[in-house]
């Protein structure tokens, strides 16, 4: 939708839903200065043609399509983020406090269906939990930031398909997020400021002091004025409500000066007077949500709500997610001239990809080749010495194994001759006891008769 479609859409839009004059005749006279400020030639009609229901048309098809509007809620825990929805949309929306126990940062997205008048709004609102929990808060941004990423990166691949149906899309990407700021009246703490400066490219950031109750009027102003000079010192940058539409820049100008709004949340009524209000009672005294000498949330409501509610939605579109989608793109390639200022066509950019692509594949393909090649030829090396460790190892044993016998067959030679002596020397001594013997008998024999003849 080109933008001056879009600001006519808004003007008519806030005529009819937040009841602002709005003169016909000035935005046809401008339409027409524009298109002949272009080079058109201005034509007058001679009678009327109908086309002065464009803004009409406009607005009946975006009512009986409905809106949506996606917050992301960042804050440390307990810092009244649920009850500010809740106070902002005059609701009750989730019924249980978050766990607090959680080793990360998680996210939580509820979805609602709201009906004010006969306009429909999705409202989906996102909550930060276990956000500022845990001992090391370095990494607390980091899911938060994959969050809205995600939600780009899902309506950029609607759009990139063949067949796209982006008018019944439901639409997540984040068009504003409230960032909590803790009351303590001192400074921005660092995870504060770290997760600002990492959100700030990629959504509109409006701070907001929380549970502004807690702190006094006098420090309230030093602690705003603070917080102003480090967003500012520390390049962060927060939404600006847009001056740009004369129906509104007064207002909205107004309203940056007060940037970061204290609020305070209740669903409490309570009887001031004649009227039930929203408020928060103490010992001495009350605190009326709605009292702007109280705090800043009606200011708040205005200008999130009433009359930036689809600037806030343009923004996220036009600049954030454009910006996703121009470094996603050209991380991919995709480039609108090529180097001699020329258009590129998405043919000749899908082919010279292509090419890149197949090109690469080729070169990784070679390497895992020579990879192979490399770690076959290694292997092959390995086991020829494993081989040759062997043989030496089988030659060594083998020698060993030879000498071994050799020594025991000596041995057994030896061993041998020695019984073989022995045996000889073992028969020559039997035969000696035996000669012995024979001798011995004959002379004993000779003794006998000789003593029987004396008797
Ligand atoms: P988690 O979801 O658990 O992180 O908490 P939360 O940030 O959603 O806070 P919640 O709205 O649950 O409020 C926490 C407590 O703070 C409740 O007791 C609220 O009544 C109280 N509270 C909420 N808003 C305010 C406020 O503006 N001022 C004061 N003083 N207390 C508030
Ligand atoms: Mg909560």
């Amino acid at each position: 939708m080109n933008s001056p479609l879009v600001s006519l859409l808004r003007l008519v839009l806030c005529s009819f839903l937040f009841r602002v004059p709005i003169k016909r005749e000035t935005m046809a006279a401008t339409e027409i200065a524009r298109q002949a400020g272009e080079g058109a030639r201005a034509v007058p009609l001679a009678g009327h043609v109908g086309f002065d229901s464009m803004p009409d048309q406009l607005v009946n098809k975006s009512v009986s399509h409905g809106f949506c509007f996606n917050i992301l809620c960042v804050g440390e825990t307990g810092l009244g983020k649920s009850t500010l929805m809740d106070t902002l949309f005059n609701t009750k929306f989730e019924g249980e406090p978050m766990q607090h126990n959680q080793p990360g940062v998680q996210l939580k997205s509820n979805t609602y269906e709201l009906q004010e008048s006969n306009v429909r709004l999705k409202l989906n609102v996102v909550n930060t939990v276990g956000f500022g929990d845990q001992i090391n808060k370095e990494d607390s941004y980091k899911p938060i930031v994959e969050f809205i990423d995600t939600q780009f990166e899902a309506y950029l691949q609607e759009e990139l398909k063949i067949k796209r149906t982006l008018h019944s899309y439901h639409d997540t990407r984040i068009h504003t997020c409230l960032y909590f700021i803790s009351p303590t009246g001192h400074s921005l703490k660092s995870l504060d400021l770290v997760t600002m400066k990492k959100l700030d490219s990629k959504v509109n950031i409006i701070p907001i002091i929380a549970k502004s109750d807690a702190i006094s009027k006098s420090e309230l102003t030093k602690f705003k004025i603070k917080i102003t000079s480090e967003l500012v010192s520390n390049g962060v940058q927060i939404y600006q409500f847009p001056t740009d539409d004369e129906t509104v820049a007064e207002i909205n100008s107004t309203m940056n000066g007060h940037l970061p709004f204290a609020v305070v949340g209740s669903t409490e009524e309570v009887k001031i007077g004649n009227k039930m209000v929203r408020a928060r009672q103490y010992p001495w005294g009350t605190v009326q949500v709605e009292n702007e000498n109280h705090c800043d949330f009606v200011k708040l409501r205005e200008m999130l709500i009433r009359v930036n509610m689809e600037d806030l939605r343009e923004q996220t579109h036009t600049r954030h997610y454009e910006l996703y989608r121009r470094c996603k793109l050209e991380e991919m390639g995709f480039k609108d001239t090529d180097p001699d200022s020329k258009p590129f066509s998405l043919q000749e950019t899908y082919e010279a990809k292509r090419n890149e692509f197949m090109g690469e594949l080729q070169k990784k393909e070679e390497e895992m080749r020579q990879m192979f090649v490399q770690r076959v030829k290694e292997k092959e090396a390995e086991l020829k010495e494993a081989e040759k460790e062997l043989h030496e190892k089988f030659d060594r044993l083998k020698k060993l194994h030879q000498d071994e016998k050799k020594k025991l067959e000596d041995k057994k030679k030896s061993l041998d001759d020695e019984l073989n002596t022995f045996k000889q020397k073992k028969t020559a001594a039997e035969l000696l006891q035996s000669q012995a013997q024979q001798a011995g008998g004959s002379t004993t024999l000779k003794r006998d008769k000789e003593r029987k003849n004396f008797f």
